[in-house]
């Protein structure tokens, strides 16, 4: 199999937290103690993956440019594609099709985070996945504000229906897509839904009907947070730190996934912690970089 693809999916208009993100890209902002996007970025890299396209609004590219530079600090590499307008989450796999180049690819989208014991796992059983896609189905409150897994008598998913007014169950799709190859050719086919949108629910669907699509459970030892809205962004900045603090280990480092995973050597994390070196995130990286942590 070709090596999986990252997409980060980071433009949107993020209107719900105006005025902040009038001026700001959402997946900039700080949960805790880092950029919103280093969360969803960890993810991929747990994943294995090392080349990553980020999907931006035009003008906000720049800001991520400067962030992210072009990825090799963290033994990676990352391409820029701008979305001229926030035209739904399926048309990520029209921007990114060159990108893809055929490959399978793993999508997240730049304002979740996923926090779980075994993540590294769940992850790599659907990398392993050749063909069809993986998504991740997590119990919410809310359902309806998401896409949602409607399941079978024998418990077989059987559709995905995107904010529905009547839940068919408590699970939500999130924000985290491992399709095949086939998902770029498959995007053409989406037609806008009654919000104007190229729904991911409508890719999703595709899938299912020819069943590809395998729905994992993430069980309630997961954390699946989202950040659109004040609240969820100051709970998900205190669910980062309570556990950081707690624990003495951070949520959502590059540095530490690529140092671990031997994309970066010893010296080119010196050189990382050496940026950092008037906060904790630098004398971790300081840790990291002793064997003490
Ligand atoms: P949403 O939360 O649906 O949209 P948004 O972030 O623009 O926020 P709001 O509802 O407050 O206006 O998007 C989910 C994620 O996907 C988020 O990270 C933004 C991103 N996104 C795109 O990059 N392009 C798009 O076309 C859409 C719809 C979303």
């Amino acid at each position: 199999m070709t090596k999986r693809k990252g997409i980060i999916l980071a433009g949107g208009a993020g209107t719900r937290l105006f005025p902040i993100t009038m001026g700001l890209s959402k997946q900039l902002l700080p949960v805790y103690d880092k950029p919103m996007i280093y969360y969803p970025l960890s993810v991929l890299m747990l994943t294995g993956i090392r080349e990553i396209a980020i999907i931006t609004t035009p003008q906000d590219q720049d800001q991520f440019r400067r962030l992210l530079g072009e990825g090799g600090q963290w033994g990676l590499s990352f391409t820029y594609i701008a979305q001229p307008s926030p035209d739904g989450l399926a048309q990520a796999y029209l921007l990114a099709e060159e990108f893809l180049n055929g490959a399978p690819s793993a999508m997240v989208l730049g304002d979740n985070i996923f926090f779980g014991h075994d993540l590294p796992r769940r992850l790599a059983e659907a990398d392993a996945q050749p063909r069809g896609g993986t998504v991740f189905g997590y119990r919410v409150a809310d359902p309806e504000r998401y896409g949602v897994v409607d399941f079978g008598p024998d418990g077989t998913p059987r559709a995905i229906v995107e904010k529905p007014e009547v839940a068919p169950s408590p699970y939500a799709v999130t924000g985290l897509y491992f399709l095949d190859g086939t998902a770029p050719e498959r995007a053409r086919g989406v037609r806008p839904s009654a919000r104007g949108e190229l729904e991911i629910t409508t890719l999703l669907e595709m899938y299912l009907a020819e069943g590809l699509l395998s729905v994992q459970q993430m069980g309630r030892g997961y954390a699946w947070l989202d950040t659109g809205t004040h609240g969820s962004l100051l709970d998900a900045g205190n669910f980062v730190r309570t556990l950081s603090e707690r624990q003495g280990q951070q949520v959502g480092s590059p540095e530490e996934i690529a140092f671990a995973k031997g994309w970066i050597t010893p010296e080119e994390l010196a050189e990382r912690a050496r940026m950092f070196a008037k906060n904790s995130y630098g004398a971790y990286l300081e840790r990291l970089l002793q064997g003490k942590h």
